[in-house]
C-alpha cells in the first residue's frame, strides 16, 4: 500500500495525525515535570524527546503550538528547568492521563495520583514512581517557522537511574527498567532485547556481540 502526498493531505485530520504520528517508528514516552512561579506543579506526557548530542549532554523536545497557553512550555521558559521521567509499564494509565487538559490550578500529580519527588539541588518536580528520572536546564528555545511548534533544547544536569540498569559501557538497560515504547499517541509497547551489535566499521562485517537466540 502506498500513500502519495495527495493521499496524506486528503486524510481527515484525526486519521492523518494517527498515521503521521506513527510513521517515524517507535518513540519514547516521557513525563515532563515543571513548576510555575506560584509553586504549582505540572506534568505532561511527551513522545518527542530526541538525543541531540552527548557533549554537552543535550535532549530536545517538540512542544506543539496551542490556542491556550501550554503550561509545560510556559513553565520551562519561566523557570529554566524541567524533568523527564520515563514511563514504565506500571505507570501507563496514570502517565497517559497527564495528556488531559486540566486547568492550570489542578496539578496532574494530584489528578493522576503520581507522586512528585524533589531533589534538593534541582528546581523541577520529578516523578517518584519513574525508575529513570532526568533533570534538565533550558539551553535554547526556537519557535519553528514551518508549523509554529517549539523546539526546546535542554542539558541533562541530573540523572537518577537504578544502579542495576547501568551497563559496563555506560548504556542504560531500559528493558530491565521496564521503560515502555510508544507508537502514535496511544499505543504502549514493551521492548525485548534480542541483539547487540559492535561499532560498525567499513572494512568489517557486522559483528553480533550478543544474540538472545544463542543463549
Ligand atoms: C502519548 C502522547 C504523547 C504526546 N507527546 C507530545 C509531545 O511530544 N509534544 C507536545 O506538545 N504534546 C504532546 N502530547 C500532548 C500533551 O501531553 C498534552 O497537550 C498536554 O495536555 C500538555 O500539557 P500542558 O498543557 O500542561 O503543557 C502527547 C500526548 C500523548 C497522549
Amino acid at each position: 500500500m502506498q500513500f502519495q502526498s495527495s493521499d496524506i493531505k486528503a486524510m481527515d485530520s484525526r486519521r492523518r495525525a494517527a498515521f503521521i504520528n506513527s510513521v517515524s517508528g517507535f518513540k519514547s514516552a516521557n513525563l515532563v515535570g515543571t513548576v510555575n512561579a506560584k509553586g504549582q506543579s505540572n506534568l505532561a506526557i511527551m513522545s518527542s524527546a530526541v538525543h541531540l548530542g552527548s557533549n554537552p549532554p543535550l535532549l530536545a523536545l517538540i512542544i506543539r503550538p496551542s490556542s491556550e497557553e501550554h503550561q509545560t512550555l510556559a513553565n520551562i521558559l519561566d523557570s529554566g528547568c524541567y524533568s523527564l521521567n520515563h514511563v514504565s509499564a506500571s505507570m501507563v494509565e496514570q502517565g497517559h492521563q497527564t495528556a488531559a487538559k486540566y486547568p492550570e490550578a489542578i496539578s496532574e500529580f494530584d489528578a493522576t495520583g503520581l507522586s512528585p519527588a524533589w531533589h534538593s539541588d534541582f528546581g523541577a518536580p520529578m516523578v517518584a514512581e519513574a525508575s529513570i528520572k532526568l533533570g534538565l536546564t533550558l539551553r535554547e528555545h526556537h519557535e519553528l517557522e514551518i508549523n509554529g511548534t517549539n523546539l526546546v533544547i535542554g542539558e541533562v544536569v541530573l540523572a537518577d537511574v537504578p544502579s542495576g540498569c547501568v551497563g559496563e559501557d555506560g548504556a542504560l538497560d531500559l528493558v530491565s527498567a521496564d521503560t515502555v515504547a510508544l507508537t502514535g499517541l496511544d499505543t504502549y509497547c514493551r521492548a525485548a532485547t534480542f541483539k547487540r551489535m559492535a561499532y560498525a566499521k567499513p572494512h568489517l562485517a557486522p559483528q553480533v556481540l550478543w544474540d538472545s537466540s544463542a543463549q
